[in-house]
C-alpha cells in the first residue's frame, strides 16, 4: 500500500506470521524503462531472494497503461530477482488515472488483457504474473469482462478488491459481487476489502466463497489478523496480539526505519501506524492522543517501551 506498507512494515508484519505473500507498492510506470535503483527503492527485498526477512517472496507490483513499456519493466524487475510480478488495475488516484494507470484501464478490457499478455511474454514462464483489479471504474458491467481478459492472458491469480473505483474506500465492500467472478475463472481468485477482523474474514469467504484473501488496511489496524486467519485455518488456538507485543514490534520497527530514514520521518510514520491501530485497539487511543504531540524519536520509544514492561 503505497506510502503506508514499505519494506519495514513488511518486515514488520511478516514477522509475526500468517503471510504467504506479500506485495510492493505500486511502482508507476510511465514511458521508459526504470532504472535497477527504482526497482531496488521499492523492493530492497530484492537484495535478499526477493523474499522479506521471515522468507515471505514480495511481488513487485507495475501500474501503467502502456503495454510495450510495462513489459519492458516487468523483464527487468524479473531480472533482478522479483519472484512475481503483479499489475495494478484498482488504483483510484486521480494523476494516476489521468496518466492512464489504474482502474480507470478497467473501462477498456482489450487494453488490460493487451497489457496482462504482453507482461507475460517478457518475463520467464516460472515467474507468476498476476493482476489486481476493482469491480470496475463507475460501475460493475465490466467486472466479468475484465476478469476473464487477465486470466485468458495468461495471469494466474487475480486479487479483485470488491469496490468500484466510484465506491472509492466506502464500507461495505461487495464481497457477494465476487461470486460471478469465482464461478468463471478457473485461476484462483482472492478476495479484498474491509477484513478487519477474523469476523470479517469469515463474512467474506461465505459472502464470496473465495478461499484466499488479501489484507489491506487491516493488516496494519490488526498487525495479527493474518496470524489469526491461519491459525483459525489449521485449527489452532487464535491468538491475538497483546498491546504489550504490537508495541514492541513498534519499537523493532522503530530502530529498523532509523536506518534508512530521517527521525522526523519515522515519528510521521509511527504516529500513520498509530493513527490506523487505534481503530483496532483500545490502547492505541490513548498512545496516539499523547504521541500526536511528540517530534523526537526517542520521546516516542520511550513512551512505547512503557507498554513493554
Ligand atoms: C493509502 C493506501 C494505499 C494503497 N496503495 C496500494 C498499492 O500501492 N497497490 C495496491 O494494489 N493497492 C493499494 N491500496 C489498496 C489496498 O491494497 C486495498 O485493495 C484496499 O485498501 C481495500 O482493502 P481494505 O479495505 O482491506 O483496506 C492502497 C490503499 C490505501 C488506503
Amino acid at each position: 500500500m503505497e506510502g503506508v506498507i514499505d519494506h519495514h512494515m513488511r518486515h514488520a508484519l511478516t514477522s509475526v506470521g500468517g503471510y504467504d505473500a506479500c506485495v510492493t507498492e505500486f511502482l508507476r510506470i510511465t514511458d521508459r524503462r526504470l532504472p535497477a535503483k527504482v526497482f531496488k527503492r521499492i523492493s530492497p527485498e530484492l537484495g535478499q531472494g526477493g523474499q522479506t526477512t521471515s522468507g515471505v517472496p514480495v511481488s513487485l507490483q507495475l501500474l501503467g497503461g502502456d503495454a510495450e513499456v510495462m513489459a519492458t519493466n516487468a523483464h527487468k524487475a524479473a531480472q533482478l530477482g522479483a519472484p512475481a510480478i503483479d499489475i495494478n488495475f484498482g488504483c483510484p488516484s486521480k494523476i494516476v488515472n489521468r496518466k492512464l494507470g489504474g482502474s480507470v484501464l478497467l473501462r477498456e478490457p482489450e487494453r488490460v488483457h493487451r497489457i496482462v499478455t504482453a507482461v507475460r511474454e517478457a518475463v520467464d514462464a516460472s515467474i507468476p504474473v498476476t493482476a489486481k483489479m476493482r469491480l470496475g471504474y463507475e460501475d460493475d458491467t465490466l467486472a466479468l469482462d475484465n476478469a476473464l481478459a487477465i486470466e485468458s492472458a495468461g495471469a494466474t491469480e487475480l486479487v479483485v478488491h470488491a469496490r468500484t473505483k466510484v465506491d472509492g474506500y466506502r464500507p461495505p465492500a461487495r464481497w457477494e459481487a465476487l461470486v460471478p467472478l469465482r464461478e468463471a475463472l478457473t485461476i484462483p481468485l482472492i478476495a479484498n476489502g474491509d477484513i478487519r477482523s477474523l469476523d470479517d474474514y469469515q463474512r467474506c469467504v461465505n459472502a464470496s466463497g473465495c478461499e484466499d484473501v488479501m489484507l489491506g488496511r487491516g493488516a496494519i489496524n490488526n498487525p495479527s489478523l493474518a496470524r489469526q486467519i491461519k491459525q483459525h485455518h489449521h485449527g489452532e488456538t487464535i491468538q491475538p496480539m497483546s498491546w504489550h507485543d504490537i508495541s514492541a514490534l513498534i519499537l523493532v520497527s522503530s530502530e529498523q526505519m532509523q536506518r534508512d530514514y530521517s527521525h522526523k520521518y519515522v515519528v510521521m510514520r509511527i504516529k500513520q501506524w498509530l493513527g490506523m491501530l487505534r481503530k483496532h485497539h483500545a490502547e492505541g487511543q490513548a498512545v496516539f492522543d499523547q504521541i500526536r504531540k511528540m517530534n523526537e524519536v526517542g520521546e516516542v520509544e520511550d513512551l512505547l517501551a512503557r507498554y513493554t514492561y
